[in-house]
């Protein structure tokens, strides 16, 4: 029987050293809890080596939470740390001691290895049971959003509040350029050279590019063909007024079969953005409601050549395919062309990308220019789904290759104009570090003072009903959306968010409306050029401090961007204290 205890326990130590990997957040989390319950039982053995009851006792208890510490780890078990959690941890252990100690003490204590175990399992596989029924009603539609954190900061209490559809973008008289979207179902071939239906804006794979220069203002009117769901249009990483925004039940209803609806905003930053339908997001983006979003700068040059490519979503392509943003992928470039490659991933997954056969920079991330980009060389990018980058290089003479790693095809392959080589596809082991690249600078949100509000989102997972089926869903803070307490601002307050990722899975988080300027990464500063990003992949294990300015009044999504987990749950807002939706209903994603 001791050798059974031992084999957990070696088991459990294995279990630890291998998540120090993945980081040390995720281990004092975890484990940390787990610890004491599975030390604890060779503790007391010790202490009780001579007694006999006891020593049964303590080795039947080892047996148990040896066991329920493989089930709570293999199960990912909520375990943010509530009350629950910590019952769940301690207080199960310990009422099953108790009972062990009553069996024994007026049973004759005679029962074997099988009650214990079989037990152990009953009382597994009923817990499996109490959590799914616990948690099934989490997921329903008319769940409510009542309860707020406001961060520490102060609590206020504004009487009059301002409806979202009165915070609308620039007027129709003063519109520089006008688009005209139509989003319907097209058959048609796919990257594996089968067909497919797909839901598309304009007919368009990917759909059509928005380009404009900076300083314009840009108008779209969305009609719904034949989604049957209705479609809206979200401006990735544009921090448009929250009217403009295209989130359903927020800033307006779902655009339905023959309607439309019009968006406007002024076009005052330069980047790489991109938009989709923000309505049942997963499933629409994945099916091909998506583009790319370019605002070109007034000023500097711009570069000689521009390539614009999004890695595919998993429905359109598995693995990993380069999809043309805006229809211009060269097979030849000159020799000394300055090239800017706008890259995206309408993927579920974070993607890596290589560019081989040159030295190049990272000259923006999320749109954001990095302050003097050194040259990389071996490095490859992952790029959070959500994400851009902006990738620039001087054409060298000879071919050079962008490709996903997963993508055996090879990706693009631009040969030089004046010879014909070899592209390697080679993948670099080095990844492209954002905390430590460029120059330092000052950037425009000074955290120098204190922060009006600091908030906390530990992502997690646990099990429960979901759509009929037992489903893993993600947490934010142990809730599912739309139970996760709304994150609460005033206009003006400059705000700092912790990420904590303590679970298997990656999570890049997309704030709308805002850009988040990264502090920290497990604890220790950035140190290069300013780090903007709107959408930042936590790893397994992962911290982040971010920090933003509650400057654009709202009530905006703040999201995992894997819409897989956006629909099971990873969903919560950011919501300013003066501001209220008409729109009624949470079934929006
Ligand atoms: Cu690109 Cu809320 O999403
Ligand atoms: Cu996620």
């Amino acid at each position: 029987m001791m050798g059974n205890v031992l084999l957990l326990f070696a088991w459990f130590v294995v279990a630890v050293v291998a998540s120090l990997s993945i980081g040390w957040e995720f281990i004092r989390q975890i484990f940390g809890m787990l610890a004491p319950m599975v030390v604890s039982p060779f503790i007391l053995l010790t202490i009780f080596r001579k007694r006999e009851l006891w020593n049964r006792l303590v080795q039947r208890y080892a047996i148990f939470v040896a066991w329920f510490a493989v089930f709570m780890i293999a199960f990912q078990i909520p375990a943010f740390p509530d009350g629950w959690t910590y019952f769940e941890c301690f207080g199960l252990p310990i009422l099953i001691f108790f009972l062990l100690y009553v069996w024994d003490r007026f049973f004759g204590g005679r029962f074997q290895m099988r009650w214990i175990v079989s037990g152990s399992v009953l009382v597994i596989v009923g817990f499996i049971f109490g959590s799914l029924v616990l948690n099934a009603t989490a997921m329903q539609a008319n769940g409510h959003e009542e309860s707020l954190d406001w961060g520490g900061g102060k609590i206020t209490n504004v009487k009059e509040l301002v409806d979202v559809t009165a915070l609308t973008g620039p007027d129709a008289a003063v519109v520089t350029k006008r688009f005209q979207f139509t989003a319907a179902k097209k058959r048609m071939e796919i990257p594996d050279g089968s067909k497919k239906e797909l839901w598309l804006f304009n007919g368009e794979l990917t759909g059509p590019v928005i380009r404009v220069t900076q300083g314009d203002v840009v108008e779209v009117t969305l009609t719904n063909k034949n989604i049957a769901d209705g479609v809206t249009i979200h401006w990735h990483g544009y921090d448009v007024p929250i009217a403009e925004d295209g989130v359903p039940d927020i800033s307006q209803k779902a655009v339905a079969i023959g309607e439309s609806y019009t968006y406007r905003f002024k076009a005052d930053t330069a980047g790489t953005f991109w938009y989709h339908s923000h309505n049942q997001s997963s499933e629409q983006v994945g099916h091909g409601l998506f583009g790319s979003l370019i605002v070109e700068p007034k000023k500097q040059s711009k570069e000689e050549l521009e390539i614009v490519g999004f890695v595919a979503p998993k429905y359109i392509d598995a693995s990993g395919a380069l999809l043309s943003g805006d229809g211009t992928v060269p097979k030849k470039i000159k020799p000394g062309t300055n090239v800017r490659i706008r890259l995206g991933n309408a993927h579920n997954k974070p993607q890596k990308l290589i560019l081989n056969g040159t030295a190049f920079q990272v000259a923006a991330i999320d749109g954001n220019a990095i302050h003097k980009p050194t040259n990389l060389k071996e490095t490859y990018l992952q790029i959070p789904a959500g994400g851009r980058m902006d990738v620039t290089f001087t054409m060298p003479n000879h071919a050079v290759r962008l490709f996903d790693a997963k993508d055996e095809r090879g990706g693009w392959v631009f040969q030089s104009t004046t010879t014909t080589t070899k592209a390697s596809m080679e993948v670099p082991d080095e990844v492209f570090k954002p905390e430590e690249y460029g120059e330092q600078q000052a950037s425009q949100l000074d955290v120098s003072a204190d922060f009006d509000r600091e908030f906390e989102m530990v992502f997690d997972s646990k099990l429960a009903f979901f759509d009929g089926m037992v489903h893993h869903l993600w947490t934010i803070n142990g809730e599912l959306y739309p139970n996760t307490p709304m994150l609460m601002v005033s206009e003006g307050d400059i705000v700092k968010t912790t990420f904590v990722n303590r679970s298997y899975s990656h999570h890049p988080m997309h704030l709308h409306g805002h850009k988040m300027l990264v502090l920290t990464r497990n604890g220790v500063a950035t140190t290069g050029s300013p780090w903007w990003t709107d959408t930042l992949n936590v790893k397994p294990g992962e911290t982040y401090e971010v920090a933003f300015k509650a400057d654009n009044p709202g009530i905006w999504m703040d999201h995992c961007h894997n819409l897989d987990h956006a629909t099971n749950g990873m969903m919560m807002h950011l919501q300013y204290d003066n501001v209220y939706t008409p729109f009624s209903g949470h079934t929006h994603e």
